[in-house]
């Protein structure tokens, strides 16, 4: 019976699912461990708006769990040492340099974590994957972990995370399923046994499913490949309405009402971000790629270039609709995250879209209700080696959202948060510019509301 857990990794990933299991199993001690000591901090601060991550209900677990047999620390040797089962949830990012660079995961951390937990160990360990991970990392961690370590055995699990940010509770209390991958030995089916009796405090015994290693960790990647897959499909169709005069909203509606195709995941939009897609994609098409399958591998490369394709259309639009050129004028940017309901901007189309106008001399005012303005300076600068004076000079980060629209030529909407449906449009097209533009990336404004007051609107996917 397992009783003391480890959690290596407190991000998006590690912090939400270590405080559901731990709120779910009151008698397991669940230590969340991380090398960033502000991170660890942040978690552990009195005051609940400070958690270093944002999603709705996480700071109600927390509250209930932490201090009781939830607790957060960067002592990470103390903690290997003490858990019976220890669960990796380290970033895994696209590598940026040599073989695969561009395309395969970064394994860096993971290998890090792996030679640290052999080292500190001196008593049998579960380990469990929870980071995304590459087809057949077990492999690797376990051969570091059996020819470094002090004798001790392990037992690998892959769990992969199905939470979807924003979501991240709701998807925890009630997930579509659990998937837990683990060796056919004995030992291999008696540790699978005690992770499903963690996830039976909560989830229906027919909703948690076993299977081989190697099935597991490629489930999680293809999942996210399909679910990639339908908004590049439907944001294609996008184009094509544009051009034709059809609808986007009105083709996915006739669309998904087939059961057999289903309303989810075919919202057109300004692209697909995230921490997972991407990388998860490019994954597969690395792996497809190494094992000669060229055609497989240049089938869900396209997944990837349809969503550059309709960033880059996005911000070609506006630049073409303003006249061909965009440079000295403002344009306020409603939205910075890759979603609504999360502070994370990772791979957020927003950065992308700044980018390029940004490149054309624009003035760019960008507000998001939780992302800080330090994130958003960093995610510009990382992605061009433009100089500090241009970002700064061509970028701007606004606390309220009236002051970035005040003497703006247009509005561009790049996360669906749900206040943005809310605002006062008539205050708004009163304080800009004329004609006042508004790009909407996320088919969230009324269109028609808009139109009455004077706005010119342009949305994905509509004429
Ligand atoms: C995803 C998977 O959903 C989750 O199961 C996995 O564990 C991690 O990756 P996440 O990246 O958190 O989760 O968010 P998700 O809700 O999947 O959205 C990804 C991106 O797709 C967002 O930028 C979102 O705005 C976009 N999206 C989603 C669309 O453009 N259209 C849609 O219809 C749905
Ligand atoms: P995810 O979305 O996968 O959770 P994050 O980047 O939010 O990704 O979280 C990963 C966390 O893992 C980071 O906070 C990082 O500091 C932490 N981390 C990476 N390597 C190690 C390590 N060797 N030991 C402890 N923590 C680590």
């Amino acid at each position: 019976m397992i009783e003391n857990i480890c959690c290596i990794g407190a991000g998006y990933v590690g912090g939400p699912t270590m405080a559901v299991i731990a709120l779910k199993n009151p008698h397991i001690k669940v230590t969340v461990v991380d090398l960033n000591v502000q991170r660890i901090k942040d978690w552990n601060d009195s005051d609940l708006h400070k958690l270093p991550i944002y999603e709705p209900g996480l700071s109600e677990v927390v509250e209930k769990a932490r201090g009781r047999n939830l607790f957060f620390s960067t002592d990470v040797d103390k903690a290997i040492d003490e858990a019976q089962m220890i669960f990796i949830s380290v970033n895994t990012p696209t590598k940026t340099y040599g073989v695969g660079k561009g395309m395969a995961a970064d394994l860096k951390y993971i290998e890090l974590c792996a030679r640290q937990i052999a080292m500190v160990s001196q008593t049998n360990k579960i380990i469990v994957e929870k980071s995304t991970l590459p087809v057949r990392t077990a492999e690797t961690i376990q051969n570091i972990l059996d020819n470094t370590g002090n004798g001790v055995s392990f037992q690998i699990l892959s769990n992969p995370e199905f939470l979807a940010e924003g979501t991240a509770i709701a998807d925890l209390e009630s997930p579509d399923r659990i998937l837990i991958g683990g060796n056919e030995t004995p030992e291999g089916q008696m540790a699978i046994q005690s992770l499903v009796d963690i996830y039976s405090s909560w989830v229906p015994k027919d909703k948690i499913i076993t299977t081989s290693l190697w099935s597991s960790e490629l489930s999680k990647l293809t999942a996210n490949a399909f679910l990639a897959q339908r908004i590049s499909s439907i944001n294609s169709l996008s184009e094509l309405c544009e051009a034709t005069g059809a609808n986007i909203v009105e083709v996915s509606k006739a669309v998904g009402m087939d059961s057999r195709i289903g309303s989810k995941f075919i919202q057109a939009s300004v692209g697909f971000g995230g921490s997972c897609f991407q990388k998860d994609i490019l994954n597969l098409v690395y792996i497809s790629k190494s094992l000669g399958l060229e055609e497989v591998a240049s089938y869900w490369e396209q997944v990837i270039i349809m969503n550059n394709h309709q960033r880059t259309r996005f911000a070609t639009n506006i630049i073409k609709t303003l006249y061909n050129t965009v440079s000295g004028k403002k344009i306020a940017f409603l939205g910075w995250a890759f979603k609504k309901d999360t502070n994370d901007t990772r791979e957020s189309a927003a950065i992308y879209v700044a980018d390029q106008l940004i490149e054309e001399n624009a003035n760019v005012s960008v507000y998001d209700p939780r992302v800080s303005e330090p994130q958003i300076r960093y995610d510009v600068k990382y992605l061009n080696s433009r100089s500090e004076e241009k970002n700064s000079k061509h970028l701007k980060v606004e606390p309220d959202p009236y002051k970035a629209f005040e003497d703006s030529h247009a509005i561009a909407v790049l996360t669906e948060w749900d206040e943005f449906r809310d605002y006062d449009w008539e205050r708004i097209y009163k304080s800009m510019l004329k004609p006042a533009f508004v790009f909407d990336g996320r088919n969230i404004l009324d269109s028609s509301k808009l139109k009455a007051i004077g706005f010119k609107i342009k949305s994905i996917g509509k004429v």
